[in-house]
Parts: C-alpha cells; structure tokens; sequence
C-alpha cells in the first residue's frame, strides 16, 4: 500500500509524522511521492488556533470526496483535533476510516490494518493523562532530526488548547532518548532539535535517569541540562538546539550549560505572548514582563551572541490599545531576531473562552501588521550587525530561489545563502562572512 502524510502544526507533529512513516515503512507500506498516487492518507492535525482546525477538516472534505471516484482509497485522521474531537469528528467527517489521538500514535499500524482488512469508522483515542507511547522517529532523510523529550504541558495558559489534546508533561527516559539519537546519527543526523512544550521542564514530573546512570561530569543537578551534557556526548552530533522554552526554565545551570557546552546553540525560542502585564496575567503566563527582560538579560551577558526568537499575540481579551503599546515597547527592549505574531482565536474549554472576545477582527488584523511591520525593521537592524562576522553554517544545500548559492543555518537560526564550493554536501560545517543583510536572511561567502 502506498501511503502519505499530510501534517500541520509545529514540531511535535513532524516529528509524529515521522515515526509513524518510519513504522508504516517497517510494517511493508511505501511512503508515496505524490498525494495522488496514495492510497492511504492520514492528516496530523492541529488545534491550536481554529484556522488550524479549518484548514485540516477542509483537507479531509477534499480527500474524501475523492473517494467516490477512488472508493479503495483510505482516509485518516491523527493529531491534536483527532484527540480534541474525538468520535465527533465522524458527524462531520462520515466517510474517515480512523482518528487516533494524540497518545495512540504507535497504533496507527495496526489501525491501517484493520481499514484495509475492511473495518472503517475506527477511534481510538485514550484520555489525556494515559502515558503517552512514543514512537521512536528515524528520519532517514537530511541532517537535522526532531527528537521529542517532552510530552503534554502543565501549564494552563487562559487561551491555550495544548494541556487538553497533549495531556500533562511526561519525560521520556533519558536512555531512550539518547538511544534514539545515537541511532538517527547513523542515517546521517548532525543536528537534534529537542521537542518539549516547556522543553526546560524536562524530568521535572516524572524520573527519567536511573540509579546506573553515570552522574554529570560537568556537575549539572537539574535533569534538563543533565540531558544537554549527555547528548553532546555523541560524537556525530555536532549542533544541539530544542525548544519551546519558558522563563521559568533560564535557571542558573541551565544559562551555564547553554554557554559551557559548545555544540548547544546559543538561541532560545522564548515566546513572550505580550508585553502587558495585566495581560500577562489574565493570560496566567506565571511571570512579569520585567521577570521576561530579567530572564534576556542574563542569558546575554552570559552569551554575548545570544539570538532570542517569540511569540506574541495580538487581540486577547480585554487587550486595549495601551495594552498593545507595551507590547510594542516590550519587542523594542528585548530586540528579538524573528517572532511569530499570532491572531488571538478563542478555543473551546480553555479559561480564556469564558472572557468576551471583545477586540475586532480589523484591529486584531491592525495590531498584527503593526507588529510585523516593528519585527521587519528590528531584524533588519540586527541581521546588518552581523556583516563582517564569521558564522559556522551547517549546510542545508541549494537556496529555495536560487539553485546555484546554497543555504544554510547559522548556530542562531538565521538562514544564510552563500556560493558553494565544490564538493560540498548538505549537514557539513562551513565558515561564512556576512557580506549582506536582509530582515529574515545573511547573505556571505564561504572563507
Ligand atoms: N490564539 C492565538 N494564538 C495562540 N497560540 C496558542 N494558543 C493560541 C490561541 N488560542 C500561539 C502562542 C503559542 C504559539 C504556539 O501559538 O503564541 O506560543
Ligand atoms: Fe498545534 Fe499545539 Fe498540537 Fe502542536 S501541540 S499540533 S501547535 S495544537
């Protein structure tokens, strides 16, 4: 059988996306190129805003329409609104085979096998707070892997519909995890983005090292830096990066291991979600906007080429033009590198869906431009102090609109576009000056 993917959502999802490739490869099925010569198609789908939901039930509208011309083809649903909607997703949805949760994924052979054997309309879906069965993923393509550490989330921020379809924090074992990296490292892996919704809170609920484990040489007391100092023990990883991260988790060691151990990259994804404080508190973010800048301004004096990327959202309940202005304020203290500006949408059964959702689509519309349009000029202004720098890219291979320069990441995320030189293959490590700057890319040459 011949299957294909379709995946929305951020990290965790891909990496879900990945593993259950790699079992469907294991169990005999071929992943297909093209959407039209698949056989079987599951979408992994998000919930966390509800254009997210919409693009995902439109998606499985079309593909089952094309079962009434292609009535062997099977159609099936994974992800957060598989979990969110459970049987419900039927009424909608009639002609979908199976819908699987987000804690289920290692069934989806078995549930493929079961539709092609002939049953249709299966669910399963466990409650949130089951144990979660994590596939181990084996990216066999490319040099950079996602490797989740972290399942669910403990917080209960007002408008966030994660704790409902991801359940509460599970960490992985260390073993685990660090099995499965030293296995991806044979297909080629060089980089590891380790996955968590609060990626610092690692080990906190759960023990994940066990009693024969070597302790720290490095003296590292908190499971999360422990975690970082073990995986740069891997030869063929050369460059470390995870996300999400929360203020709470900038300890002191966790500042030290970022900076002490060098395959870490010195870049955080710290959403900040607004510069408000009354805000932040109506949306139970747990810290202060001074506690956020606080929390920057320790990690770069520790790591003066520290690169700092967000999240903001605009248009939360109550949120008013002040609001908003602090915010503004907020982005121009903290000079973040890149940012992701979000719509507020209202999730059903999150605490913020009790509060009026009181600013207009035009002015949440409004405020998003203006963000985008501070973000544009900001990373313009902090791309340009890097010209004249040498940055280590690990190559990505030819640039999206130009074949014959090639891209590449710098340790701070940044994509750079440069000239290859011969012989240079995707997942090495190249040294650029930075000759150009535009507000999202460096352009360089290889020196
Ligand atoms: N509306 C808009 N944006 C949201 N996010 C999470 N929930 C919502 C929501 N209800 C954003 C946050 C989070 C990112 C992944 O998505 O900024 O950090
Ligand atoms: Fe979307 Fe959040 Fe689920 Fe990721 S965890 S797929 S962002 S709802």
């Amino acid at each position: 059988m011949k299957f294909r993917l379709h995946t929305y959502g951020c990290q965790m999802n891909v990496r879900d996306s990945d593993a259950v490739a790699a079992m469907l490869t294991a169990a005999g099925h071929q992943q297909s190129v093209t959407e039209d010569e698949a056989d079987f198609i599951i979408v992994n789908s998000c919930s966390v805003r509800e254009k997210a939901e919409d693009k995902a039930m439109g998606k499985l509208g079309l593909l089952c329409k094309t079962k009434r011309e292609r009535p062997e083809r099977k159609v099936a649903l994974m992800g957060c609104m598989a979990q969110r909607m459970g049987k419900d997703i039927f009424k909608k949805i009639p002609l979908l085979d199976f819908t699987v949760g987000t804690r289920r994924c290692g069934t989806i052979p078995q549930l493929v096998q079961r539709v092609l054997d002939g049953e249709t309309n299966i669910i399963e879906i466990s409650k949130s707070e089951a144990t979660p069965d994590v596939p181990d993923s084996h990216n066999e393509t490319g040099y950079a892997a996602f490797v989740t550490i972290l399942l669910g989330c403990n917080r209960r921020c007002a408008y966030c519909i994660v704790p409902d379809v991801r359940g509460p924090e599970f960490s992985r074992p260390a073993k685990e995890i660090l099995t499965e990296i030293t296995a991806l490292t044979k297909h080629g892996i060089r980089e590891v983005t380790l996955l968590g919704q609060s990626v610092m809170n690692y080990g906190l609920m759960n023990s994940v090292w066990d009693e024969h484990d070597s302790p720290s040489p490095g003296g590292y007391t908190e499971a999360f830096s422990r975690l970082l100092e073990a995986v740069a023990t891997i030869p063929e990883i050369q460059r470390i990066r995870f996300t999400s991260s929360h203020p709470s988790g900038c300890t002191e060691e966790m500042v030290r291991a970022m900076n002490t151990l060098p395959k870490v990259c010195h870049h955080l994804h710290l959403a900040v979600q607004s510069g408000s404080n009354r805000i932040l508190k109506l949306m139970r973010r747990g810290y202060t906007r001074e506690e956020y800048l606080d929390a920057i301004t320790r990690l770069r004096a520790a790591m003066p080429d520290f690169s700092l990327t967000s999240d903001i959202i605009v248009g939360f309940p109550g949120e008013t033009e002040q609001d908003f202005e602090e915010t503004r304020s907020l982005m121009e203290q903290a000079q973040f590198d890149n940012a992701f500006i979000f719509k507020y949408s209202t999730r059903p059964g999150t605490p913020a869906a009790e509060m009026n959702d009181d600013v207009s689509k035009d002015e949440k519309m409004r405020r998003n431009q203006v963000l985008l349009a501070d973000l544009d000029i900001q990373g313009q202004k902090k791309n340009e102090a890097l010209i004249g720098s040498i940055q280590e890219i690990l190559v990505d291979g030819p640039s999206l609109r130009n074949a014959e320069r090639w891209a590449g990441r710098t340790p701070g995320n940044k994509i750079a576009v440069f000239t290859p030189r011969e012989g240079l293959t995707p997942g090495t490590l190249v040294k650029v000056r930075i000759i150009k700057a535009a507000p999202q890319t460096l352009y360089g040459e290889i020196v």
